[in-house]
């Protein structure tokens, strides 16, 4: 590394017009104080793992006062794991270490607040070190909502390719089924009719063989029993196969790309069709309740609306299997309703409810108070997004602990300039 020394570096700043008839003793360093002072990244200067400096950018970002500084604790500073990382850099500050660490870390600001930065740490001599930082925790949420997003995109696109293929083959089985049973039915009538003529020209003959022949066959085709249940049999593929077949329509209607300009949405068929998706969350423990409204025509991006409607439904479901010890089945009410203004939709669910602080914060990305892997806390900045952003209209909850949470989604049929 070249390094510069004090003179040299006051020789700089002297050099700048207008100057250079000011005492250059001092004007060195404090040209060099306002420049570190004023660097938008944060610079703090360590020793023996206690505080010694830290310049404006790095107490804004920690939210400390310039007095809070000499002497407190780095360790206070980082995130312990964060710490333990950074820790072993430390010792081994000489002059000629130059660039000790480089790397990600976890910073704590005075409140408690975590934030993600990116951190050099580079040897001063004499035991001391100096830790630089900038915040890139915005840049982290926006990668990872980038990735989500991506994600989301992905998995819809790969789902319309699944639909479409599943779509095709499950319409002729459909046709096929629904052939065969009508099919089988008028069969067995004439089975049933010419049998029966055969038993009676024995019978009027006496052929006692003949009838005895008869008998063993119907045993052994066991017709009475399948002309019992064959039809049944038929009806059953029938009505699985028209199942699946809605299944595969609400998933392409479900996936259907949401970056298209905003087109006629049936409201109620996407809430029917997100229903159906959500079907395997929703099993078992929660009944579900419709009330659908007449709605006025209206213009928006349906698989986003998907999106946002199976969040509820799904934090709903969720909420009730939450909801120990309460008597009673869950159950979600949707309701939707329309006018010359906008169209309103309800989801109100009997689950476990939310306290005020929960409340408060529901909408922040990456909030939720679920485990991993149940919950990433996207779903509610989703539904945000998709409410206020793309369709300019808003959302409100009313929750209460025990009780449970209703979502007010209104859709403005005029979108706002
Ligand atoms: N209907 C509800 N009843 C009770 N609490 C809820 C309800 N909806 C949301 N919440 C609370 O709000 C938090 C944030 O919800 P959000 O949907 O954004 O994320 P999540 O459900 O935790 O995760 P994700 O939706 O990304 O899988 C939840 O963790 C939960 O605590
Ligand atoms: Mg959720």
């Amino acid at each position: 590394m070249t390094s510069r020394s004090a003179d040299e570096v006051m020789r700089l700043f002297v050099s700048i017009p207008g100057l250079a008839n000011q005492a250059p003793e001092s004007l060195g360093e404090r040209m060099f104080e306002m420049a570190v002072e004023a660097c938008a990244w944060g610079i703090v200067i360590q020793s023996n793992e206690r505080l010694i400096y830290a310049n404006r950018a790095a107490l804004d970002c920690l939210l400390l006062s310039a007095a809070e500084v000499p002497g407190a604790r780095l360790a206070s500073v980082f995130d312990p794991d964060s710490y333990a990382t950074l820790l072993p850099n430390l010792s081994k500050v000489s002059p000629d270490d130059d660039q000790l660490f480089m790397g990600d870390l976890k910073l704590v600001r005075r409140n408690g607040a975590r934030l993600d930065a990116e951190v050099y740490h580079a040897g001063l001599g004499n035991g001391a070190s100096m830790i630089n930082f900038r915040d890139v925790t915005m840049v982290k949420r926006l990668e990872l909502e980038l990735r989500q997003a991506q994600k989301l995109e992905s998995v819809g696109r790969l789902a319309a390719g699944i639909a479409h293929e599943i779509n095709t083959p499950i319409q002729f089985i459909g046709d096929s089924a629904t052939y065969l049973g009508s099919a089988i039915r008028e069969l067995l009538n004439v089975l049933q009719s010419s049998r029966a003529e055969l038993r009676r020209a024995a019978e009027a003959a006496g052929d006692s063989e003949a009838l005895a022949r008869l008998a063993e066959e119907d045993e052994v085709a066991d017709l009475e029993f399948n002309e019992a249940q064959a039809p049944i049999a038929a009806a059953r593929i029938v009505e699985g196969v028209t199942r699946v077949a809605r299944i595969v329509a609400a998933m392409k209607a479900f996936s259907h790309p949401g970056f298209e300009a905003a087109s006629p949405v049936d409201v109620n068929k996407v809430l029917a069709d997100t229903l159906i998706i959500a079907g395997h969350e929703l099993k078992n423990h929660v009944t579900v309740s419709t009330d659908f409204g007449v709605l006025p025509p209206f213009d928006g991006f349906a698989g986003d609306l998907g999106q946002a409607f199976l969040n509820l439904i799904v934090n709903g479901a969720h909420a009730i299997v939450d909801r120990r010890g309460a008597g009673g089945p869950g159950t979600i009410a949707i309701s939707t309703r329309g006018d010359d203004d906008a169209i309103t939709i309800q989801i109100a669910d009997n689950g476990c409810g939310m306290p005020p602080e929960v409340e408060a914060r529901l909408f922040e990305p990456f909030f939720t108070t679920k485990e991993v892997g149940r919950g990433t806390g996207q779903g509610l900045s989703v539904v945000r997004a998709t409410i206020v952003q793309k369709h300019h209209g808003d959302v409100t909850v009313k929750s209460a602990v025990g009780i449970g949470t209703t979502f007010t989604l209104r859709l403005p049929l005029r979108r706002a300039a």
